[in-house]
């Protein structure tokens, strides 16, 4: 059903300059303003935050910034688990390379701050301000509803810009230019009904649209049909949300049946998210047992066409994942699958890897094996826990930026 193989179509075709950003087109030019100000030295305030509904274009923007000023982004999630333990790696890791290379900038993107603002992450607040107090760098933060108390010290230090819900006929216009690109003819109103049902929300729009053109030579008004509620990504939250939260066998196997895609994208779906219901260690190796074994019996299925024991294997990633969750309840911040990215990612992370170790082999005199098992590790709890140490290292060793990245463990994304 959506494509496999395939790109997700919201990223292939993410704006690469601020003029391309569409609907919030001048929210996106304020904010390319202020990332220009910040360069020539006129900093009022440390930091920015985008808010408003989802799909509007506030990461957008920041990427298309960084692309057309050849910036880099140092990325963190704010509603990761370990968010205050992310939010210090990110200063370690930008203060080192503040002191290595003082005249390169790159934006600190910080997405859905409002992910902690629950009571519990008053540490990871409390790291934020202290990074917005002192940062080198600029900080852009976003938020779909940043009007939590908890946030007020984060709202007070910050410039705040509002993105408002994206009108159906911009995302009409999106739609047909990805549809011209991909070579997909339409009938007008097939598009019309996918940008009005979007809820001015283009990421789900896009989305929509390669889900439905998947495998069609015309896409038709007529096979647009959004079955149950509206979003049918709204649909899976809803089933990940019953899969976890199931206290029978029946209603976790049911939640399966409540969505319509197939099982091995559920599969995905139920893989990128079940570390969100893991509170302990033993929990979160008992899920993904689970689902190790349900990938086993999958790949088995498909090679020897074995379609008999595909009930084993929905039954695994259902009711197996789900009896071995105690975090059953609680809002979640459930991701779209991002295993397209990971595929690449880990080629050219290995890459990185390899010359990290290459880099301590022809300093150290030692093996790339022994750079690896013995020297990696320290390495790493130094970078990630003292900046100062690490940013001699750093020199020492000749490593590059993103190899400082990869050894502090903030996620990087350039462009
Ligand atoms: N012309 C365009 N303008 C804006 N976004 C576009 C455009 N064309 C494609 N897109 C895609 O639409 C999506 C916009 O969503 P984006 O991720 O920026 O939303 P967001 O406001 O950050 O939402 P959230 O609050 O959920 O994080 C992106 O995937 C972007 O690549
Ligand atoms: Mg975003």
């Amino acid at each position: 059903m959506i494509a496999r193989a395939e790109q997700l179509w919201a990223e292939k075709y993410r704006p690469k300059t601020v003029d391309e950003i569409t609907g919030n087109n001048a929210k996106a030019k304020e904010v390319l303003k202020w990332v220009e100000d910040w360069i020539n030295g006129k900093r009022d305030k440390k930091a920015l935050l985008l808010y408003g509904p989802p799909g509007t274009g506030k990461t957008a923007t920041v990427h298309a910034i960084a692309q057309q000023l050849n910036l880099d982004i140092l990325e963190v999630n704010a509603s990761d688990k370990r968010n205050a333990e992310s939010m210090k790696k990110i200063v370690g890791a930008a203060s080192i390379q503040a002191s290595l290379l003082p005249s390169k900038i790159r934006i600190i993107l910080i997405d859905e701050v409002d992910g902690i603002s629950g009571s519990e992450d008053k540490g990871g607040i409390n790291e934020l301000i202290k990074i917005l107090k002192s940062t080198v760098n600029p900080i852009i933060m976003t938020a779909n509803d940043p009007w939590s108390p908890n946030l007020k010290p984060i709202r007070d230090l910050c410039l705040t810009v509002q993105y408002r819900r994206v009108t159906a006929a911009s995302i009409l216009n999106i739609l047909k230019k990805i549809c011209e690109l991909e070579g997909v003819e339409y009938e007008e109103a097939a598009l019309k009904k996918i940008a009005e049902a979007s809820g001015g929300d283009i990421r789900s729009a896009i989305n929509d649209l390669q889900f439905f053109a998947e495998g069609v030579k015309v896409l038709r008004e007529s096979e647009i049909v959004f079955t149950g509620s509206r979003d049918r990504t709204v649909q899976v939250f809803e089933a990940l949300k019953q899969l976890f939260g199931a206290k029978t066998l029946e209603a976790a196997r049911a939640a399966f049946n409540t969505v319509d895609m197939d099982y091995d994208m559920f599969f995905k779906w139920v893989s990128e998210n079940a570390y969100l219901h893991a509170k302990t260690p033993v929990e979160l190796k008992n899920i993904y047992d689970y689902l190790s074994k349900a990938d086993i019996l999958l790949s088995k299925i498909i090679r020897t066409n074995n379609w008999s024991i595909l009930k084993y294997f929905i039954l695994l990633m259902t009711a197996g994942v789900s009896s071995a969750v105690t975090d059953k309840y609680g809002y979640k911040q459930y991701q779209f699958p991002s295993w397209i990215n990971l595929l690449s990612a880990s080629k050219k992370e290995r890459e990185l890897v390899e010359n990290i170790c290459l880099k301590i082999k022809l300093k150290c005199h030692v093996s790339a094996k022994k750079a690896h098992s013995v020297f990696l590790p320290f390495l790493k709890i130094i970078f990630q826990n003292n900046p100062s140490k690490a940013a001699k290292l750093a020199e020492y060793f000749d490593f590059a930026d993103e190899e400082v990245n990869w050894l502090t463990g903030v996620v990087r994304k350039s462009r």
